[in-house]
């Protein structure tokens, strides 16, 4: 099998191996006295991540070095239940001791185009540039159903290839306006991880893995990493037709 393919029993030993994950290279740049740049996704699977983190690695990420940005975000304000910052707040960052100064949100209450710019000014400005573009330590990532990623939908495959390192995004079904970042710059990544559950994804999920299908239709088929395959984590559920 695929040596970036990981799969555990449930969500909570995926989320856990993630975490361990998480772990392993933040600490690689406390040796190097180095930040950890990591870019994490909405939805509702991070949550158990999150959570994780907080209840059993809090003493074992070196927090003071975490600096996180977020690879997309609903055009909401941070206190919309939809929110993408609102649900990390919850989860993590309350619980955590992350220096204000090291959030980087995409404020989802701003006018689309002008937090577009805002964003992609702030990311060029604070990460390392690599291959002509930012570059993140680690970028976390999930899937829709419809194999979507970030806020990149089936019907918006030019944004894998956008020149704007950030760009806006509508949601094919709600209509919701969306932040997200774009193909190049999540392909940058250092590390390019998948964090994907459930037996919903396990049809789709098939064929990205097998470039069988449809593959060509869902965005995530195109996402891997700048130096190697993007790395899947998945439960049994989500891998059971792989
Ligand atoms: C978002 C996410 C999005 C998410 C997938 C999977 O803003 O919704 O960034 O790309 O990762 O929709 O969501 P679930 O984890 O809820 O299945």
């Amino acid at each position: 099998m695929n040596s970036n393919i990981h799969i555990f029993d449930n969500t909570a030993e995926t989320a856990r191996a993630i975490a361990g994950l998480i772990q392993e290279k933040s600490n690689e740049k406390v040796k190097q006295s180095l930040p950890f740049n990591i870019a994490v996704s909405g939805g509702n699977t991070p949550k158990t991540l999150f959570e994780i983190l907080v209840n059993e690695f809090s003493e074992k990420i070196p927090w003071h070095i975490i600096r996180l940005f977020w690879v997309d975000e609903r055009c909401v304000p941070p206190t919309h239940a939809e929110s993408n910052f609102g649900m990390t707040y919850e989860s993590l960052l309350k619980h955590v001791p992350i220096s204000e100064t090291n959030i980087f949100r995409i404020q989802g209450e701003a006018s689309p185009e002008i937090e577009v710019s805002r964003y992609a000014g702030l990311i060029e400005k604070e990460l390392p540039v690599v291959n002509g573009l930012p570059q993140f330590d680690l970028i976390l990532l999930g899937m829709g159903d419809d194999g979507h990623t970030a806020s990149i939908f089936p019907d918006n495959l030019q944004l894998l290839n956008s020149e704007r390192i950030v760009s806006t995004s509508i949601h094919p079904q709600s209509s919701q306006k969306r932040i997200t970042l774009t193909g190049p710059t999540l392909n940058n990544g250092e590390n390019v991880i998948f964090f994907i559950t459930g037996k919903t994804k396990a049809h789709v999920l098939k064929q990205i893995l097998n470039k069988t299908g449809d593959f060509q239709k869902f965005p995530a088929s195109y996402i891997h990493s700048f130096s190697t395959e993007a790395a899947f984590y998945l439960d049994k559920e989500a891998a059971s037709k792989f």
